[in-house]
Order: C-alpha cells, then structure tokens, then sequence
C-alpha cells in the first residue's frame, strides 16, 4: 500500500515539475494576466512561427517542433488540473428535498457518497486533488487572498493556473487551448473561474477562423442570435449565415437550430423542406450514436425536466394543464408532489429496501430496476425506453445485479457448467414466483449482452434469455431476437428467421422494442406499409427513439416525391420534422445541455445558475420547448419580483421580459398550452411586450386566452375569459359568455372549483344590479343556461 502511495506522490511530483517549467516559460514570455486573452500575442507567436521558415531551415523546423510540444505539455497539465478541479464537485439530482440530505435520512444517499478513503471514480478524484494540493507547494498566488479559506484559496490559485497554461498553449499555436478558454470563460466550470461572455466570443471567433471549427461558428451564430450580455448586438442576419456555415461543418446543435429556424421563420422565412434536411442531418448523427453501442443500441440518456413541472406546473397544481387530468400522472409532477409532501427518494429507497431485505421479490425487482435504469421513473415501453431524468439516482449496476441474482436464484440456483451443455436442459427447476424470475433473467441476459457492471459474455446471455423465453418472458425473446440477428449466439450464424421469430413472440405481447426490430426488418426491404404499422405500434407502446427515426425517415422521403399533392407533401414534411425533431433532442450523448443546465441550476450559486440559464437558451435556440419553458419559467418576472431583481444586474428588466415572453411565445408554438396562457399574461400586464394602447393589449391578450380555451384543456384560459366577458375588458362584455366561460372552466378542471364558485356568486350579484338598473342582457336567475347548446 505504502510504495503504491509513494509512487503516485512521485507522479504528482513529476507533473508538478513540467508544470513548473511551463509556468517559468509563462512568466518569462508574457506577462501573467487572470486568462485574458491577448489577441496581438497569438498573431505575434504565429507570426514569428512563419517568419522562422525563413531563416536557418533545419533550427527552425527544431523550434517548431519544441514549440508544438511545450504547446501541447501545457495544454495537458491544464486538463489534468482541470479535471481534478471540477472531479470532485457534488452532482447534484432534481431529488426532492436535496438541500436536506444532510440532516435527515442519510442513511441510503450516505452508501451513494464517496467516501474519500473508498473506491470509485470519484473518491479518488478527491484523493488526487488531496495530492495535488500537496505535491505542488511552488503554486503560490497572490496574497490579497487572504479572506478565502485555505482549500478555497488553493483552488481559486489552480483556476487561475489553468487558464494561464491554456494563455501560454494558445500563444504558442495550440488551437484546442484557444477552444478550451473561450469554453471556460462562457461555462466556468466551478466558483472561481471568471465569467467572461467577451473573451469567450473573441476566443471562438479567433479559434473559428483559424481551423474553421464548426462548433466554435455555431457559438458566434448564438451571440449573434440572442445578444447575450450585449457582446456583440442581435443581428439575425448573421446569425443565420453563422449557423449555416457550422451546420454545413457537421455540428449537430447548429443543424438543429437552423432547422429549428426554418421551421418556424426565425431570423427567415418558414420553409418545412430546408427544416426537414436539416433535422435530419441532425438526426443521422444520433441514430449513428446510438447503432455505435453495445447490441440493442446505446443507453438512451435520462429525459430532461420540465422545472415548472415539480411545483404543478406554471400556475401550480390544478390550475396549470401541466397538471390536468392525467397529466397529473407524469412522473415531474408526482416527483413534485412527493417533494411537498416531504419524501426524498433516500425514503424511497429505504422503504424498498426495507421490504426487499425482507424477502418481498415485487419489491427486489423494483429496486433492481431503479439501480439499473438510474432512476426511481422508468419510461413505459421496456428496458430499452429509458428513464426519467427527474427520478435520478446513482446509476449501479452492481446493486441492480445483485436483486436481479436474488430474484432469479429462487428458480434457478445453479448455472450449468458450459462444457456439458447438454445438461443444462436437464437441470430441475425449482419452485418460485417465475414471472419475477422470468422478468429478472431479461435483465440479466441484457447486462450480460451489453456487459453492464460484468465483461460481456454471450453464453451467460444467451442462457439468461433462454431461461426466461421458457417461460414466455418478452424481453428475454427480445434479447435473443438481437443475438440470432446480429449473429451473437456461440456456435451459431446470424439468422434472421429466428430472430424474427423471437421478436414475434416480444412483440406479439406489446414490447416496443420487438415491434421496432420487427418494423426496422420490413423498412429495410423496403416493405415501407408493414414497417410503417410496426412503427406505430411501437410509438403506441412507448418506443422513445428509433421508431421515430424510421418513421421521419420515411415521412421525409415522402415529402420529397414528385407529383404528389402539395397538402400531402406538406402534411408529410411537417411529420418528418416533428420525428425528426424527437430523435435530435432525445438523441443527446455527449451535448445533453438540459442535463447539464439542472445540475448547474440546482448548484445554487449565482454562477450556477447563470450557466444553468445559458445552456437553457442554447438550448432553446436549437428548438427544445423543454429548454424554452425553463429559461422562460426561471426569467418569468410576473412570477416573482425576487428572480427580477436578482438577475436585473446582468439584463436589463425589460430585456428579461421581452426575452421571457420570447421563450413562452416560442414554448406555446409548440403546443405548451400554459404557455400560451403566459403570453396572454404579458400581453394584459404589458410586460415585454411593444407600446401600444391598453385596450389594444387587453384585446391581444383575450385572443391568446380565447385560443388556448380552444384546447379545451386550461380551466386558467377559460376563467380568465369569463372575467374579461364579466368586466368588459379586451371583449365587449357579456354575462352570458362569462358564465359559460367559467361554467367550462369548472368542467374542465374540478379543482378550479372554489375561484370558479366565488366568480359566479359575484358574477349573479353584478347581473342583478345591472339588470336592477334597467340593463338589458343580465342573467336570468331562475333558470338553467345551457339552453343554446354546446
Ligand atoms: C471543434 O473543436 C473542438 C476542440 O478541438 C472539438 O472538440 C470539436 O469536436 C470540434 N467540432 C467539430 C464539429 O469538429
Ligand atoms: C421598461 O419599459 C417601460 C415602458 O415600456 C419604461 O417606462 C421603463 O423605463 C423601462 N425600464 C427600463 C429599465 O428600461
């Protein structure tokens, strides 16, 4: 143990030392500023890098080389600090009562914290940032520094370290440290790294024009999109000609925001074709991902959360269509009920564990799955479908495995010994509740296929699935549907005829999965009505991601055929889209920016928080409604004058508002119906929205209330016209559609009751005095209202 640690130390120490020597150089070269970029220095590196060629051929290509070398060493060291950096920072979940986890039910999320001493990946994250910290006494900073703890001091010293080796990398030519600043100074990785929208704009400006990086163009199209922080002004022009040349470079996020564009007549105008190429583009990129997993395709990442969702939505429980009939059923919602109510998913887990450890197997295999899927929600649809983002746990195959083994021992306690396969048939079963066996084996098959926590070995899979397809179980003939197919099973050829067969037997009992690997079959035959069926049915049955794709693939091409009619080929595009749309947004392995912005959010930090709404409006410019309804939601200022004065230091109040209803406008164009009550809201209360007369805007905002009222989904929408019918405001007014209005509010959403019952007490009592007064129109008392139908 002892040596081990001796020689790690000795390592550090090493690292240390180069780190030294390119500090020195640093220091001696240019003046050590806190990772400002200097643009002169770059050109004058470069320059003086062309001009060498000049001189002496042979000492030249020498410097060159040290150059790119003390380039490259630099740029290094820098990850590796970095790295150890931001390694040990707490991932925290959207789990209810987080910021309680210490004081009360440690007892499960405690097994889930490293233990700095234990193994895992991030404990020795901390162990080496505990040696960093020691191994390098020579890092020392400047000494007005003094109000910082010591850990925290050391910390800010090594940011500052980083983007000073970075500084030194980039002016000695090396185009990724030039990437690697702009990224740090647009998403500071931690507390002390500075935020800096200039600098980053210039960096990727500089870093774009040099190597024509797609990625770094798409980041300029979005400065010029949004206008952040002022850096350079809103210029749709450019943003879209930025966009075009980045999604032509093959960034899959500026494909998606040009197509997002074209879609629906942002900065141009609305063409359903060019969407449709782009977002297919798009989506190539993520099917191609997800093929490039392990057999079955690669793990689907979590869906992201709607964060208005955990508090019932924009306008709350009942009132908000989030939560409206069997919305109400949506796992944000119920998580955030579970929140209110006090519960933490730590009691969650211990109540199953509890029940588990008592021999109850339903409740084993629940567990097996949550550890499994990283998630207290599992999508509908089978193991393949994914998990809610909103329910995440420590994803642990380990554990999952173990309840699995559990489950499964109680019918089959032994496993045959491969070299007399033959009586492995033969093996008595015992006594058990076979379906969880069955169910548990699937799993078990899959883990052992996909090698999840176990090196994949295709006899042990091929054994699980066989175990449980004795006994009917759906994804075990899935998983043996895969392995006839891809050729997978030991000693035997691919052969399409029994995986189908398989995959029959799967689909014949709704999986989702099997009707895609049915649907996939028949589209690559180009039997597109059967492949079609299939993938609806999936759809139906809760296929997330492939079905999608197949479908927008053949919807596309469909719209692209000549001498169709126009509405056929229109109709077509728009669903070509709206699949093609799906697969881009759930198909995010290495850009998960929704994920990314929660965990930011949920820091708490102001500068987390700034990053949170940062990834959410990339986001939301690449056309993620969930995205446009969070940054809207957390910048809405009819919500809480807190949130406005809290972030009016970074933009302006009108800015933030014109920039909510931007995101709430957008949002309600993709059918978020509270949204679209929210847009009424800003029209009546002239927030963000152009000058314009007072009766104007109450018009405006009765037509964004009428048609969400149209939905027939939003009791809100509807009681807010029957008050404006009640009062005259934006409508002329009228007793009768007023009480039609929240008669309707009332049907639609019983728990809109009691706002309900008290309007239409005061709504008689109007309608008595008025008539009392000789009006004509007022509400007859005495009897029903619904003659004139519905
Ligand atoms: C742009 O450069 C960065 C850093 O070198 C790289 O990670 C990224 O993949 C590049 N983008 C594209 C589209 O090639
Ligand atoms: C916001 O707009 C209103 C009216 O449009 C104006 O009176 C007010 O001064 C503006 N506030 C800021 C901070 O610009």
């Amino acid at each position: 143990m002892k040596s081990k640690a001796s020689a790690r130390r000795a390592t550090w120490l090493a690292f240390g030392l180069v780190a030294l020597s390119a500090l020195s150089v640093t220091a001696v070269e240019t003046p050590v500023g806190t990772g400002v970029v200097a643009e002169e220095d770059v050109q004058q590196t470069m320059a003086a890098a062309g001009s060498l060629r000049t001189d002496d051929m042979d000492d030249s290509v020498q410097s060159i080389q040290d150059q790119n070398l003390e380039a490259t060493r630099a740029y290094k060291y820098a990850m590796v600090v970095l790295n150890t950096l931001t390694a040990h920072q707490a991932q925290p979940t959207l789990d209810p009562l987080a910021a309680h986890r210490n004081t009360h039910s440690r007892s499960i999320l405690s097994s889930f914290v490293p233990d700095i001493n234990g193994p895992g990946p991030l404990a020795s994250a901390m162990r080496i940032l505990a040696r960093l910290q020691n191994a390098i006494p020579s890092f020392s900073g400047s000494s007005n520094m003094g109000y910082f703890s010591t850990a925290a001091r050391r910390e800010y010293e090594l940011s500052v370290k980083v983007m000073d080796l970075l500084q030194h990398s980039a002016d000695l030519g090396s185009t990724d440290a030039l990437y690697s600043i702009a990224q740090l100074s647009l998403f500071p990785p931690t507390e002390f790294f500075p935020l800096d929208p200039r600098l980053a704009y210039r960096t990727f400006s500089k870093h774009a024009s040099i190597t024509g990086n797609a990625t770094s163009q798409a980041m300029i199209a979005f400065f010029h999109a949004t206008g952040y922080h002022d850096v350079v002004p809103i210029d749709q022009a450019k943003a879209q000609l930025y966009y075009t040349f980045a999604a032509n470079g093959g960034d899959k996020g500026a494909q998606m925001a040009l197509a997002y564009r074209y879609w629906s007549g942002i900065g141009t105008v609305e063409d359903c074709q060019r969407a449709v190429v782009w977002y297919e583009s798009a989506s190539e990129q993520a099917m191609a991902k997800y093929l490039a997993g392990p057999p079955g395709g690669r793990t689907l990442p979590q869906t992201p959360t709607r964060l208005s969702d955990l508090v019932g939505g924009v306008y709350g429980p009942g009132a908000s269509v989030a939560s409206t009939g069997l919305n109400a059923q949506r796992p944000a919602i119920k998580a955030g009920i579970a929140r209110n109510a006090g519960e933490t998913w730590a009691d969650v887990l211990e109540y199953y564990l509890f029940n588990a450890d008592r021999g109850e197997t339903d409740f084993a295999y629940r567990l097996g799955k949550i550890f499994y899927q990283g998630s207290i929600y599992v999508s509908p649809g089978g193991i393949s479908s994914g998990s809610e983002g909103v329910g995440a746990v420590p994803r642990d195959y380990e554990r999952a495995r173990y309840y699995f083994l559990l489950i499964a021992r109680q019918v089959w306690p032994r496993d045959p010994n491969p070299l007399h396969a033959a009586a492995a048939n033969q093996m008595k079963e015992e006594g058990g509740p076979i379906g969880y066996a069955a169910a548990a084996a699937g799993y078990l098959g899959r883990m052992y296929l996909r090698g999840e926590g176990v090196k994949a070995d295709m006899a042990l899979a091929k054994m699980w699935f066989q175990r449980g397809a004795d006994h009917g179980d759906r994804e075990c003939h899935n998983g043996l549907g895969i392995m006839y197919r891809e050729g997978l099973v030991p000693g035997a050829k691919a052969d399409m005829k029994k995986a189908l067969a398989h995959f029959t037997v799967a689909a014949g009992q709704e999986l989702a999965e099997a009707q895609v690997h049915i649907g996939r079959y028949h589209f690559e035959r180009g039997e597109l009505a059967a492949a079609t069926t299939y993938f609806e049915a999936a759809i139906r049955h809760g296929s997330p991601f492939e079905a999608y794709y197949y479908l927008g693939e053949i919807h596309s091409s469909q719209a692209a055929m000549p001498g169709l009619p126009a509405h056929v080929t229109s109709s077509s595009c728009a669903m070509a889209v709206s699949f093609h749309k799906l697969v881009t947004e759930r198909g995010v392995w290495d850009d998960d920016l929704l994920r990314e912005a929660e965990i930011a959010w949920m820091s708490g930090t102001d500068k987390g928080q700034e990053v949170a709404m940062l990834k959410w409006w990339i986001a939301a410019e690449r056309g993620s409604e969930i995205a446009q309804n969070n940054l809207a939601y957390v910048l809405d200022q009819d919500r809480s004058v807190l949130r406005l004065t809290r972030f009016s230091p970074i933009i302006p109040s009108n800015d933030t508002a014109r920039l909510a209803l931007t995101q709430w406008t957008r949002a309600a164009g993709q059918r978020n119906i509270d949204a679209l009550v929210k847009v009424g809201d800003y029209y009546y209360h002239g927030l963000g929205v152009p000058e314009e007369s007072e009766q104007t805007r109450y018009e405006k905002a009765a037509r964004y209330y009428q048609s969400a009222a149209d939905t027939q989904i939003s009791a809100l929408a509807m009681w807010n016209l029957g008050w404006m019918y009640e009062n005259g405001v934006g409508v002329p007014q009228d007793f009768h559609l007023a009480k039609r209005h929240y008669d309707l509010a009332h049907e639609t959403n019983s728990e809109a009751y009691v706002p309900v019952l008290l309007s239409l007490m005061k709504l008689y009592a109007r309608s008595a005095w008025h008539s009392l007064n000789g009006n004509p129109g007022g509400l007859n008392l005495w009897e029903d209202e619904e003659e004139d139908g519905e």
